[in-house]
């Protein structure tokens, strides 16, 4: 687990002291610092320090720097079922709490951000207030977190490549997965494969992240992990009138690969809506394509995108602008359930819901996975 935060004070060392009682710190481990200057704004220290080896499913306390605050969380388990939150484009308004208030009330062990944190939009210290914002319940569970185009903050000729402060503050797992940017990367829990993809890296076929994709989809293997869930921030399929078309080109560029690999599920933000997709390759319904799913309703001040295409396309199955969030409950190798709640509903009412079968399960779409010319390798395990 990486453990980041950020102090005013430079002499703090980047150092976790941790264990699992509270008060006593068996362990520390000490990690790297970095900081970044944007236009006049300096950020403080920012700490990343990976620690363990961890026990799953452990609550364990820890302090940052040495002093201070004693946090806690809780390590995900080693088994089947797993609950991952979902949610995107989430900023910092009165709806932003109310939706981590709502995420908050109801255990889960991972969350997954498909893109748009702070829309701090150049303001430096609208990050450090996302991340005061988001550190009751980021210190708490591992959040797993994409691009969205909010944290690119470019500037021409100054800032050309952008990603200035999400790079520095929300450093990802991405050397661990064989990627060389922080855009993309990809990491196992619990029996599934979530591969974290980048709207605003360069996608195009030979590309670093195209050519890293084949790689990291080759090497998946479902006896280990029957599930593969790709995060994107701009949607491949959207009915909304907002943001039409902005994932098309992406689309085009990598839906054969995430077809052809047999992925389960694409959720995406960027969208401030929430809307479900049957299973689709190329713009038609197809049994083996991954379900599509829009989950930006996180709470932003742009407010929600209320205008949808008429009619709907029969491929829509659910569509609504509501704030709100998602859980995908991932019971055992075969069989997840997804579902959405309402900011205005209590925990117990779900908007939608669906029982999922992993791909790698039905037999006429996991002759098509073992079939693929990339994931021929023989393994005598491989029998999902
Ligand atoms: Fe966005």
């Amino acid at each position: 687990m990486k453990v980041s935060w950020v102090s005013d004070e430079s002499h703090v060392p980047s150092r976790v002291d941790y264990g699992t009682s509270t008060g006593k710190y068996e362990s520390s481990a000490t990690g790297e610092h970095t900081s970044y200057h944007y236009f006049f704004y300096s950020s403080g220290k920012i700490h990343h320090v990976t620690i363990g080896p961890l026990h799953p499913a452990t609550t364990y306390y820890y302090r940052c720097g040495g002093y201070g605050q004693e946090f806690s969380f809780r390590t995900p388990p080693a088994t089947f079922p797993i609950e991952f939150a979902l949610v995107g484009d989430l900023g910092q308004t009165g709806w932003t709490t109310t939706t981590l208030e709502h995420i908050n009330a109801s255990n889960y062990d991972v969350l997954l951000l498909p893109g748009d944190l702070s829309y701090a939009d150049t303001q430096q210290l609208l990050w450090d207030s996302f991340g005061r914002l988001v550190e009751p319940h980021a210190s708490r569970r591992p959040w797993m977190v994409t691009q969205g185009n909010h944290e690119q903050e470019t500037f021409p000729i100054i800032y050309p490549n952008g990603f200035k402060a999400y790079n520095s503050r929300w450093l990802m797992p991405y050397e661990e997965s064989g990627s060389k940017s922080n855009l993309y990367y990809s990491f196992d829990v619990v029996g599934t494969h979530i591969i974290m993809l980048g709207s605003y890296a360069d996608f195009r076929a030979n590309s670093g992240q195209f050519n890293w994709l084949a790689n990291d989809l080759a090497k998946i293997d479902r006896s280990q992990t029957p599930w593969v869930v790709v995060i994107i921030h701009a949607p491949w399929y959207n009915s909304n009138l907002a943001h039409q078309g902005e994932g098309e080109n992406m689309r085009v560029a990598m839906e054969e690969m995430l077809y052809n690999s047999g992925v389960d599920l694409v959720f995406a933000g960027h969208v401030h809506a929430y809307e479900r997709f049957t299973r689709i390759y190329n713009n038609n319904a197809d049994p083996c394509g991954p379900i599509y799913i829009t989950i930006g309703d996180g709470g932003n001040k742009e407010g929600l995108a209320m205008r949808y295409k008429e009619p709907k396309p029969s491929t829509s199955i659910f569509r609504e602008a509501s704030f709100g969030h998602g859980r995908l409950r991932i019971v055992n190798n075969t069989h997840a359930h997804w579902s959405w709640h309402r900011n205005n509903d209590s925990n117990a009412v779900v908007s939608d819901e669906i029982w999922l079968q992993s791909l790698s399960s039905s037999p006429s779409c996991n002759l098509k996975i073992q079939q693929k010319p990339h994931l021929t390798q023989p393994n005598a395990n491989d029998e999902l």
